[in-house]
């Protein structure tokens, strides 16, 4: 048999420990797509309701009037859900572990109480900075506990929050900012990754420069490596550690309504700036915490790792938002997985005995390439569960994340989502689902995927299309922050009445699905999420550049690296300085991820008579696949073809 139909059937073990087993999911499956408003106006009472919903599903997909409400006229409060309700339950159990980039660092457990003292006085030292209901907040943070509780205080009283990852430059923060508008940013002294030092603070300052709208800057102590400027800007910057100190430790939540904004989130699509994804409050937590449950077979006392950073969606819901919801023990973890060396993640699974863990399939091929010798020296007999998530798992990887590092003993859940879905929508459920390696399987309750071909047909059977899902789940964006015309362009307009994923899919004879990759403009780098024609925006920017291309081509570890096709300013001469000028600078203007991994010189670009790019000859030429480039003909100028190929960045 070969790995790609080989099936790893449910373990019995795993199946009568879990919520969910084959009969419950098909049958749950079937309820939730014959009768949604049944299935959600049922699961949603897993929240705590202030005023309970008597409405449970009004959404359209039907172009161009989209519309997405769920439980609208319900009223509750997501730091209430995730924080207060398990005081009774649960106040000394840890909710959150952390661990430190520096392994000699001690960790940090806090508890639900704790937990909820720290939120309070957040929120507290929000308000009096006169953050109100309704205003937006920048979050630019490290991965240290008080990510949570910034976000937990903004869901506290109903201030919507966007968090920029901390790995963005200066220049991408301040864009991010202006966007909506924050008056308010939270930001560390200097973030700590891998023993390097990140001057977050700095970064905001430069930021300031470009987002005159900002008001007060409220600091927290991380280092304490900038102490005498952690303050520079007086009447502007917030000293948090002090503001603390000087506010109650209680905080009254908010009262919110189902359909109030809680967080946007910037993500790259293929055209235009990052789009500023709004999620809503009752129907995103409903679908965070049910699927963090049903997923990841969520038990009371089990430790959870989702080793993602809080900047992208994955940290909102499976490190924050759907493990506190339920009640979970969450480990945050601030530091990378090769330092001080490869088998970090594994010594942090022993030491906190942790039983599922999730990370991307990034790390898993970086660390199997670091060789199994950092793997055999732990124990991970704590394990019980394995999820990946970010890119298509190659075969390879899965067989030895479930052999070496779950020693064929745990589930691989392959969970396949975005940003803009807000939690899971394919992925193998533990105790339900045999495994292939390599496919994110069936889709969870409420969803429903189709592939469509070109023309606009829905494909049955086993097929290759394009991923739509047909109806709304509880979970999904709700608009484009700012832009709803941009919103139902980018989603709904490909396909009418449908919600365009953006990805590539096979569906095989079992119904199970494959997703294959992006379809349009995007790219995905170590699980990072690209739009060529920003990184291309930012080359452009550049006084030398007259114009470049950007694709992405296979890369063993990175899963796609970023090709550059450039043009130079007449009379500027390419070289390998510049090559690593522009490098910098590309990295200055976006952040470290947007890293160029190949920079070709070209003195033309492959267009059509209409100005047109072709992307396809260039993306042939960066997988250096040039042999068959396809119709040339249509080119105004089919001549820059040979000079591509002569000067392609691959050969040896
Ligand atoms: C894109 C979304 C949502 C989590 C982190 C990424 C790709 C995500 C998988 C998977 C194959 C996957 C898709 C998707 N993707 N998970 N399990 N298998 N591809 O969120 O930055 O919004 O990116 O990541 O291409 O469209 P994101």
């Amino acid at each position: 048999m070969t790995t790609a139909n080989k099936i790893y059937y449910v373990p019995d073990d795993v199946k009568e420990r879990a919520f969910i087993d084959r009969p419950t999911y098909h049958s749950m499956y079937y309820e939730s797509v014959e009768d949604p408003e049944k299935f959600w106006g049922e699961h949603g009472k897993r929240l705590d309701w202030i005023e309970p919903y008597t409405k449970v599903k009004n959404t359209s997909f039907e172009y161009p009037n989209v519309s997405i409400k769920w439980f609208e006229d319900g009223v509750l409060n997501v730091s209430q859900n995730c924080v207060d309700r398990h005081l009774k339950t649960r106040p000394d159990q840890t909710a959150i572990i952390w661990e430190p980039d520096d392994p000699e660092t001690p960790a940090k457990h806090i508890t639900y109480k704790e937990l909820h003292e720290e939120v309070c006085r957040f929120a507290n030292v929000l308000l009096a900075n006169g953050v109100k209901k309704g205003d937006t907040v920048t979050i630019y943070l490290p991965m240290i506990p008080e990510a949570a509780y910034a976000m937990l205080a903004c869901a506290r009283i109903g201030a919507i929050h966007s968090i920029v990852f901390a790995g963005f430059s200066a220049e991408s923060l301040a864009g991010r900012i202006e966007d909506c508008a924050s008056k308010v940013v939270i930001t560390a002294d200097e973030g700590l990754r891998g023993g390097k030092k990140v001057p977050l603070k700095k970064n905001v300052d430069t930021a300031l420069n470009h987002a005159p709208v900002v008001e007060k800057v409220i600091v927290v102590r991380h280092t304490g490596g900038l102490d005498p400027e952690m303050v520079s800007n007086p009447g502007v910057d917030v000293d948090y550690s002090r503001a603390r100190e000087e506010v109650a430790d209680v905080c009254a939540p908010e009262e919110m309504n189902a359909e109030d904004p809680l967080f946007i989130l910037y993500t790259s699509g293929s055209t235009g700036k990052p789009k500023g994804v709004l999620h809503t409050t009752g129907g995103y937590l409903v679908y965070a915490s049910m699927t963090h449950q049903y997923v990841f077979d969520y038990h009371d006392g089990d430790v959870f790792w989702c080793t993602a950073d809080v900047g992208w969606v994955t940290g909102h819901s499976y490190i924050v938002y759907g493990p506190l919801a339920n009640g979970a023990t969450t480990l945050m973890f601030e530091g990378v997985p090769s330092y001080p060396d490869a088998s970090r993640f594994w010594q942090v699974v022993d030491k906190h005995k942790v039983n599922i863990f999730y990370t991307a399939p990034t790390a898993i091929r970086a660390l199997m390439g670091a060789g199994d010798k950092f793997v055999e020296g732990t124990s991970r007999e704590s394990l019980r569960l394995l999820g990946s998530v970010g890119e298509p798992i190659n075969p390879e990887a899965w067989e030895w994340y479930y052999e070496k590092i779950g020693e064929e003993r745990c589930p691989i859940v392959d969970t396949w989502w975005q940003t803009e879905t807000g939690g899971i929508l394919i992925s193998p459920l533990p105790g339900a689902t045999d495994l292939k390696a390599g496919s994110a399987t069936l889709p969870f309750f409420g969803v429903q995927p189709a592939l469509m071909d070109a023309d606009g047909n829905i494909l049955e059977g086993p097929a290759t299309g394009n991923l739509v899902i047909l109806d709304s789940w509880p979970g999904q964006m709700r608009t484009v922050f700012g832009d709803h015309e941009r919103f139902v362009e980018t989603y709904f307009s490909a396909y009418k009445g449908k919600y365009f994923t953006g990805d590539g899919c096979r569906r095989d004879g079992d119904d199970y699905y494959w997703i294959t990759g992006r379809v349009d403009d995007v790219i995905n780098v170590s699980g990072h999420r690209m739009g060529t024609a920003e990184v291309e925006s930012a080359l452009v920017a550049h006084p030398k550049v007259s114009e470049a291309a950007v694709v992405g081509y296979p890369h063993d570890l990175k899963g796609q690296g970023i090709y550059c096709y450039v043009t130079l300013m007449e009379g500027e001469e390419s070289s390998d300085d510049l090559r690593v000028e522009l490098r910098k600078w590309v990295r200055e203007e976006i952040g470290p991820i947007a890293s160029p991994d190949k920079i070709q010189f070209a003195p033309g670009l492959p267009k059509t008579r209409s100005g047109k790019i072709m992307r396809r000859i260039l993306r042939k030429i960066a997988e250096d696949d040039f042999s068959n480039l396809g119709d040339t003909s249509t080119l105004a100028d089919p001549g820059v073809v040979d000079d591509l190929v002569e000067n392609r960045q691959h050969k040896a």
